[in-house]
Protein backbone atom coordinates (compact mmCIF):
# COMPACT_ATOMS: atom_id res chain seq x y z
CA UNK A 1 0.00 0.00 0.00
CA UNK A 2 1.97 2.59 -0.82
CA UNK A 3 1.61 6.10 0.27
CA UNK A 4 1.31 8.86 -2.37
CA UNK A 5 0.85 12.91 -2.14
CA UNK A 6 -2.65 13.02 -4.66
CA UNK A 7 -3.06 16.47 -6.83
CA UNK A 8 -6.62 17.49 -7.59
CA UNK A 9 -8.33 19.78 -9.47
CA UNK A 10 -10.45 20.91 -6.49
CA UNK A 11 -9.93 22.09 -2.81
CA UNK A 12 -7.95 20.82 -1.20
CA UNK A 13 -5.68 20.15 -3.82
CA UNK A 14 -3.63 17.80 -2.05
CA UNK A 15 -3.79 14.92 0.11
CA UNK A 16 -1.87 12.19 1.28
CA UNK A 17 -2.96 9.42 0.35
CA UNK A 18 -2.75 5.12 1.45
CA UNK A 19 -3.23 3.24 -2.89
CA UNK A 20 -3.21 -0.29 -3.89
CA UNK A 21 -0.47 -1.50 -5.60
CA UNK A 22 -2.83 -2.08 -8.60
CA UNK A 23 -3.56 1.49 -8.76
CA UNK A 24 0.06 2.02 -9.81
CA UNK A 25 -0.17 2.57 -13.52
CA UNK A 26 0.76 0.02 -15.41
CA UNK A 27 4.38 0.11 -16.59
CA UNK A 28 7.58 -1.58 -16.85
CA UNK A 29 9.72 -1.04 -13.71
CA UNK A 30 8.28 -0.66 -10.26
CA UNK A 31 10.86 1.22 -7.74
CA UNK A 32 10.85 2.12 -4.12
CA UNK A 33 11.65 5.51 -3.91
CA UNK A 34 13.85 6.43 -1.49
CA UNK A 35 13.86 10.07 -2.23
CA UNK A 36 12.38 12.85 -4.33
CA UNK A 37 13.17 16.43 -4.23
CA UNK A 38 11.19 20.32 -4.71
CA UNK A 39 11.97 22.23 -7.87
CA UNK A 40 10.21 25.40 -9.24
CA UNK A 41 7.95 23.46 -11.41
CA UNK A 42 6.86 20.59 -8.51
CA UNK A 43 5.98 24.30 -7.11
CA UNK A 44 3.66 25.12 -10.09
CA UNK A 45 2.11 22.02 -9.87
CA UNK A 46 1.88 21.42 -6.24
CA UNK A 47 -0.07 25.11 -5.57
CA UNK A 48 -1.80 24.95 -9.34
CA UNK A 49 0.35 28.37 -10.02
CA UNK A 50 1.33 27.24 -13.31
CA UNK A 51 -0.10 25.14 -15.60
CA UNK A 52 1.93 22.13 -15.36
CA UNK A 53 0.03 19.07 -14.27
CA UNK A 54 -1.71 18.04 -17.48
CA UNK A 55 -3.74 15.23 -16.20
CA UNK A 56 -5.73 14.51 -12.76
CA UNK A 57 -5.46 13.04 -10.15
CA UNK A 58 -1.75 13.40 -10.30
CA UNK A 59 0.94 12.17 -8.16
CA UNK A 60 3.43 15.21 -8.69
CA UNK A 61 7.47 15.19 -8.49
CA UNK A 62 9.47 15.24 -11.82
CA UNK A 63 12.21 13.23 -9.98
CA UNK A 64 13.01 10.37 -8.16
CA UNK A 65 15.78 8.40 -7.01
CA UNK A 66 15.38 4.85 -5.33
CA UNK A 67 15.55 0.62 -5.84
CA UNK A 68 14.39 -1.18 -8.47
CA UNK A 69 11.41 -3.60 -6.96
CA UNK A 70 10.78 -5.80 -9.65
CA UNK A 71 11.06 -5.21 -13.43
CA UNK A 72 9.81 -6.47 -17.14
CA UNK A 73 12.03 -4.77 -18.54
CA UNK A 74 15.79 -6.08 -19.24
CA UNK A 75 17.86 -3.28 -19.01
CA UNK A 76 16.86 -2.70 -14.96
CA UNK A 77 16.95 -5.95 -12.30
CA UNK A 78 16.08 -6.25 -8.66
CA UNK A 79 17.99 -4.45 -6.09
CA UNK A 80 19.40 -1.59 -8.94
CA UNK A 81 19.51 2.10 -7.72
CA UNK A 82 18.17 4.19 -10.50
CA UNK A 83 17.35 7.93 -10.88
CA UNK A 84 14.23 9.40 -12.98
CA UNK A 85 14.08 13.33 -13.68
CA UNK A 86 11.74 14.95 -16.22
CA UNK A 87 10.25 13.11 -19.39
CA UNK A 88 6.78 14.55 -18.51
CA UNK A 89 6.82 12.32 -15.10
CA UNK A 90 4.82 14.52 -12.46
CA UNK A 91 3.00 16.37 -15.15
CA UNK A 92 1.53 14.20 -17.65
CA UNK A 93 2.43 10.52 -15.92
CA UNK A 94 2.34 9.78 -12.11
CA UNK A 95 5.61 11.17 -10.41
CA UNK A 96 7.90 10.92 -7.41
CA UNK A 97 5.69 11.88 -4.41
CA UNK A 98 5.26 8.54 -3.56
CA UNK A 99 6.93 5.53 -1.55
CA UNK A 100 6.64 3.52 -4.85
CA UNK A 101 6.02 3.89 -8.63
CA UNK A 102 5.78 2.27 -11.77
CA UNK A 103 7.59 3.77 -14.89
CA UNK A 104 8.96 3.61 -18.25
CA UNK A 105 12.57 1.49 -18.52
CA UNK A 106 13.28 4.42 -21.10
CA UNK A 107 12.72 7.11 -18.48
CA UNK A 108 15.62 5.50 -15.86
CA UNK A 109 19.16 6.29 -16.19
CA UNK A 110 21.60 4.20 -13.75
CA UNK A 111 22.58 6.09 -10.17
CA UNK A 112 26.35 6.39 -11.21
CA UNK A 113 28.85 4.94 -8.80
CA UNK A 114 29.77 6.50 -6.87
CA UNK A 115 26.49 8.36 -5.78
CA UNK A 116 24.01 7.38 -3.82
CA UNK A 117 20.21 8.30 -4.24
CA UNK A 118 20.15 10.83 -1.37
CA UNK A 119 23.55 12.99 -3.03
CA UNK A 120 21.06 12.06 -6.44
CA UNK A 121 18.08 13.94 -5.59
CA UNK A 122 20.41 16.92 -3.83
CA UNK A 123 21.17 17.21 -7.41
CA UNK A 124 17.74 16.49 -9.03
CA UNK A 125 16.82 17.92 -12.40
CA UNK A 126 18.41 21.36 -10.39
CA UNK A 127 21.85 19.97 -10.53
CA UNK A 128 21.24 17.91 -14.07
CA UNK A 129 20.22 21.28 -15.53
CA UNK A 130 23.25 23.24 -14.44
CA UNK A 131 25.24 20.40 -15.60
CA UNK A 132 23.64 20.50 -18.91
CA UNK A 133 24.30 24.30 -18.74
CA UNK A 134 27.95 24.27 -17.84
CA UNK A 135 28.06 22.01 -21.09
CA UNK A 136 26.43 24.30 -23.18
CA UNK A 137 29.03 27.04 -22.66
CA UNK A 138 31.46 24.64 -22.57
CA UNK A 139 30.83 23.13 -26.29
CA UNK A 140 29.76 27.15 -27.67
CA UNK A 141 33.73 27.78 -26.06
CA UNK A 142 33.40 29.57 -22.86
CA UNK A 143 36.78 30.77 -22.13
CA UNK A 144 38.88 29.23 -19.52
CA UNK A 145 39.03 31.17 -16.00
CA UNK A 146 36.38 33.43 -17.43
CA UNK A 147 33.83 35.74 -16.08
CA UNK A 148 30.22 34.36 -16.04
CA UNK A 149 27.22 35.13 -14.13
CA UNK A 150 24.32 33.28 -12.25
CA UNK A 151 20.90 34.64 -12.33
CA UNK A 152 18.41 33.27 -9.47
CA UNK A 153 21.64 32.28 -8.23
CA UNK A 154 20.49 30.84 -4.51
CA UNK A 155 17.60 28.85 -6.33
CA UNK A 156 18.14 24.89 -7.37
CA UNK A 157 19.88 25.37 -10.69
CA UNK A 158 21.27 28.95 -9.44
CA UNK A 159 23.47 27.45 -6.73
CA UNK A 160 24.76 24.24 -8.47
CA UNK A 161 25.56 26.56 -11.17
CA UNK A 162 27.47 28.60 -9.01
CA UNK A 163 29.39 25.75 -7.26
CA UNK A 164 29.85 24.01 -10.43
CA UNK A 165 31.53 26.89 -12.46
CA UNK A 166 33.34 27.93 -9.61
CA UNK A 167 35.21 24.25 -8.84
CA UNK A 168 35.65 24.05 -12.54
CA UNK A 169 38.06 27.19 -12.17
CA UNK A 170 35.45 30.17 -13.78
CA UNK A 171 35.24 33.67 -11.69
CA UNK A 172 31.69 33.16 -10.85
CA UNK A 173 29.32 36.59 -10.19
CA UNK A 174 25.88 35.37 -8.22
CA UNK A 175 22.87 37.78 -8.95
CA UNK A 176 20.19 37.44 -6.44
CA UNK A 177 17.40 39.12 -4.66
CA UNK A 178 17.98 37.63 -1.27
CA UNK A 179 21.38 39.40 0.00
CA UNK A 180 21.10 38.20 2.85
CA UNK A 181 22.45 35.10 1.17
CA UNK A 182 25.55 36.66 0.36
CA UNK A 183 27.89 34.63 2.63
CA UNK A 184 26.48 31.45 1.43
CA UNK A 185 27.20 32.00 -2.12
CA UNK A 186 30.37 33.07 -1.85
CA UNK A 187 31.21 29.95 0.21
CA UNK A 188 29.88 27.98 -2.64
CA UNK A 189 32.21 29.89 -4.89
CA UNK A 190 31.05 33.46 -6.08
CA UNK A 191 33.22 36.18 -6.35
CA UNK A 192 30.97 38.45 -6.59
CA UNK A 193 27.16 39.07 -5.31
CA UNK A 194 25.14 41.20 -7.46
CA UNK A 195 21.85 42.59 -6.39
CA UNK A 196 18.65 41.20 -8.64
CA UNK A 197 17.84 45.27 -9.00
CA UNK A 198 21.53 46.02 -10.77
CA UNK A 199 20.12 43.96 -13.94
CA UNK A 200 16.08 45.42 -13.59
CA UNK A 201 17.00 48.43 -15.20
CA UNK A 202 16.07 50.62 -18.34
CA UNK A 203 19.13 50.05 -20.64
CA UNK A 204 20.45 50.25 -23.99
CA UNK A 205 20.70 47.76 -26.72
CA UNK A 206 24.67 47.05 -25.82
CA UNK A 207 26.38 48.15 -22.86
CA UNK A 208 29.79 47.54 -22.28
CA UNK A 209 30.66 44.07 -22.44
CA UNK A 210 31.22 42.29 -18.60
CA UNK A 211 29.97 38.45 -19.40
CA UNK A 212 31.71 35.57 -21.56
CA UNK A 213 28.97 33.33 -20.42
CA UNK A 214 25.60 33.14 -18.25
CA UNK A 215 23.34 30.64 -16.51
CA UNK A 216 20.03 32.33 -16.87
CA UNK A 217 17.45 31.39 -14.66
CA UNK A 218 15.32 34.49 -14.81
CA UNK A 219 14.14 35.31 -18.54
CA UNK A 220 12.51 38.82 -19.07
CA UNK A 221 13.95 41.93 -18.33
CA UNK A 222 16.82 40.64 -16.68
CA UNK A 223 17.92 38.50 -19.63
CA UNK A 224 17.19 41.18 -21.97
CA UNK A 225 19.65 43.26 -19.85
CA UNK A 226 22.19 40.41 -19.49
CA UNK A 227 22.37 40.40 -23.50
CA UNK A 228 23.33 43.66 -23.79
CA UNK A 229 26.26 43.24 -21.17
CA UNK A 230 27.80 40.22 -23.28
CA UNK A 231 31.11 40.53 -24.49
CA UNK A 232 32.23 39.86 -28.12
CA UNK A 233 31.19 35.89 -28.68
CA UNK A 234 29.77 35.59 -25.15
CA UNK A 235 27.33 32.82 -24.80
CA UNK A 236 24.37 32.43 -22.59
CA UNK A 237 22.19 29.57 -21.19
CA UNK A 238 18.98 29.81 -21.18
CA UNK A 239 17.13 27.95 -18.33
CA UNK A 240 14.15 29.71 -16.58
CA UNK A 241 11.26 31.92 -16.52
CA UNK A 242 10.89 33.36 -12.79
CA UNK A 243 11.27 36.63 -13.73
CA UNK A 244 8.87 36.31 -16.70
CA UNK A 245 8.81 34.57 -20.54
CA UNK A 246 9.23 37.55 -22.23
CA UNK A 247 12.30 38.73 -23.97
CA UNK A 248 12.48 42.45 -24.74
CA UNK A 249 15.47 42.48 -26.59
CA UNK A 250 17.02 43.54 -29.93
CA UNK A 251 18.75 41.61 -32.52
CA UNK A 252 22.34 43.74 -31.96
CA UNK A 253 23.81 41.75 -29.11
CA UNK A 254 23.21 39.20 -31.81
CA UNK A 255 24.75 40.65 -34.95
CA UNK A 256 27.03 43.08 -33.48
CA UNK A 257 28.50 40.94 -30.95
CA UNK A 258 27.83 37.48 -32.19
CA UNK A 259 26.37 36.34 -29.02
CA UNK A 260 24.69 33.11 -28.59
CA UNK A 261 21.52 32.46 -26.57
CA UNK A 262 21.54 28.59 -25.91
CA UNK A 263 18.39 27.12 -25.03
CA UNK A 264 18.69 24.04 -22.56
CA UNK A 265 16.37 21.84 -21.47
CA UNK A 266 16.58 18.86 -19.34
CA UNK A 267 13.09 17.30 -19.67
CA UNK A 268 12.97 15.73 -22.93
CA UNK A 269 16.93 15.56 -23.66
CA UNK A 270 18.15 12.15 -24.86
CA UNK A 271 19.42 8.95 -23.02
CA UNK A 272 22.89 9.41 -23.96
CA UNK A 273 23.53 13.21 -23.24
CA UNK A 274 22.33 12.26 -19.48
CA UNK A 275 24.22 9.75 -18.70
CA UNK A 276 27.34 11.67 -19.85
CA UNK A 277 25.74 14.87 -17.71
CA UNK A 278 25.37 12.03 -14.86
CA UNK A 279 28.59 10.54 -15.18
CA UNK A 280 30.26 14.28 -14.31
CA UNK A 281 28.35 14.95 -11.74
CA UNK A 282 28.93 11.52 -10.11
CA UNK A 283 32.74 12.93 -10.62
CA UNK A 284 31.76 16.08 -8.34
CA UNK A 285 33.83 16.42 -5.38
CA UNK A 286 31.58 15.65 -1.94
CA UNK A 287 32.80 19.18 -0.34
CA UNK A 288 29.86 20.45 -2.96
CA UNK A 289 27.45 18.54 -1.73
CA UNK A 290 28.56 19.23 1.91
CA UNK A 291 28.21 22.97 1.35
CA UNK A 292 25.02 22.89 -0.75
CA UNK A 293 21.59 24.04 1.53
CA UNK A 294 19.51 21.32 2.01
CA UNK A 295 15.81 21.52 3.95
CA UNK A 296 14.75 18.21 4.46
CA UNK A 297 10.78 17.67 4.63
CA UNK A 298 7.81 14.92 3.95
CA UNK A 299 5.23 14.67 2.05
CA UNK A 300 3.18 16.63 4.89
CA UNK A 301 5.31 19.75 4.46
CA UNK A 302 5.23 19.19 0.19
CA UNK A 303 2.29 22.05 0.16
CA UNK A 304 3.79 24.91 2.25
CA UNK A 305 7.33 24.70 0.91
CA UNK A 306 5.91 24.47 -2.34
CA UNK A 307 3.71 28.22 -1.79
CA UNK A 308 7.25 29.17 0.32
CA UNK A 309 9.31 28.68 -3.21
CA UNK A 310 6.55 30.11 -5.16
CA UNK A 311 6.82 33.41 -3.08
CA UNK A 312 10.78 33.36 -3.30
CA UNK A 313 11.62 32.54 0.20
CA UNK A 314 13.30 29.37 -0.02
CA UNK A 315 17.05 28.95 -1.15
CA UNK A 316 19.58 25.87 -2.24
CA UNK A 317 17.33 22.71 -2.56
CA UNK A 318 14.41 21.02 -0.71
CA UNK A 319 14.98 16.81 -0.54
CA UNK A 320 11.73 14.63 -0.13
CA UNK A 321 11.78 11.55 1.82
CA UNK A 322 8.35 10.23 1.00
CA UNK A 323 8.54 7.72 3.99
CA UNK A 324 8.32 10.89 6.81
N1 LIG B 1 15.08 24.33 -18.84
C1 LIG B 1 14.99 23.35 -17.97
O1 LIG B 1 15.07 22.16 -18.29
C2 LIG B 1 14.80 23.70 -16.52
C3 LIG B 1 15.19 22.81 -15.52
C4 LIG B 1 15.09 23.21 -14.18
C5 LIG B 1 14.55 24.45 -13.87
N2 LIG B 1 14.14 25.26 -14.88
C6 LIG B 1 13.63 26.59 -14.58
O2 LIG B 1 14.69 27.32 -13.99
C7 LIG B 1 14.19 28.20 -13.00
C8 LIG B 1 14.86 27.88 -11.66
O3 LIG B 1 14.40 26.61 -11.20
P1 LIG B 1 14.76 26.10 -9.72
O4 LIG B 1 14.15 24.77 -9.57
O5 LIG B 1 16.20 26.33 -9.48
O6 LIG B 1 13.89 27.16 -8.84
P2 LIG B 1 14.17 27.77 -7.40
O7 LIG B 1 14.99 26.85 -6.57
O8 LIG B 1 12.87 28.25 -6.88
O9 LIG B 1 15.10 29.03 -7.75
C9 LIG B 1 14.61 30.12 -8.47
C10 LIG B 1 15.36 31.37 -8.06
O10 LIG B 1 15.01 32.41 -8.97
C11 LIG B 1 15.05 33.66 -8.28
N3 LIG B 1 13.74 34.32 -8.43
C12 LIG B 1 12.56 33.94 -7.90
N4 LIG B 1 11.58 34.80 -8.24
C13 LIG B 1 12.17 35.75 -9.02
C14 LIG B 1 11.70 36.91 -9.69
N5 LIG B 1 10.41 37.26 -9.62
N6 LIG B 1 12.58 37.63 -10.39
C15 LIG B 1 13.88 37.29 -10.46
N7 LIG B 1 14.38 36.20 -9.84
C16 LIG B 1 13.54 35.44 -9.14
C17 LIG B 1 15.36 33.35 -6.82
O11 LIG B 1 16.78 33.46 -6.65
P3 LIG B 1 17.46 34.76 -5.97
O12 LIG B 1 16.60 35.13 -4.80
O13 LIG B 1 18.82 34.27 -5.60
O14 LIG B 1 17.46 35.83 -7.02
C18 LIG B 1 14.98 31.89 -6.69
O15 LIG B 1 15.68 31.26 -5.65
C19 LIG B 1 12.68 28.01 -13.01
O16 LIG B 1 12.11 28.96 -13.88
C20 LIG B 1 12.50 26.62 -13.58
O17 LIG B 1 11.24 26.45 -14.16
C21 LIG B 1 14.26 24.92 -16.18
Amino acid sequence: MPRVLMVRDQQPRCQIEDIGDDQLPDRAVTVDIEYSDLNYKDAMAVTGKGKIVRDYPMVPGIDFAGTVRESSDDRYASGDQVILTGWGVGERYWGGYAETMRVDADWLVPCPDPMSTREAMQLGTAGLTAMLSVIRLEQAGLPAGSQVLVTGATGGVGSWAVQMLSHLGYAVHAVTGKPDQGQWLKALGAVEIHERAEFEADTRPLEKGRWAGVVDNVGGKMLANILAQMDYQGRVAAVGLTGGVELPTTVMPFILRGVSLLGTDSVMIPIQQRRVAWQRLAALPNDLFSKMHVDEIGLGQVSEVAEAMMAGKTYGRVLIDPHK
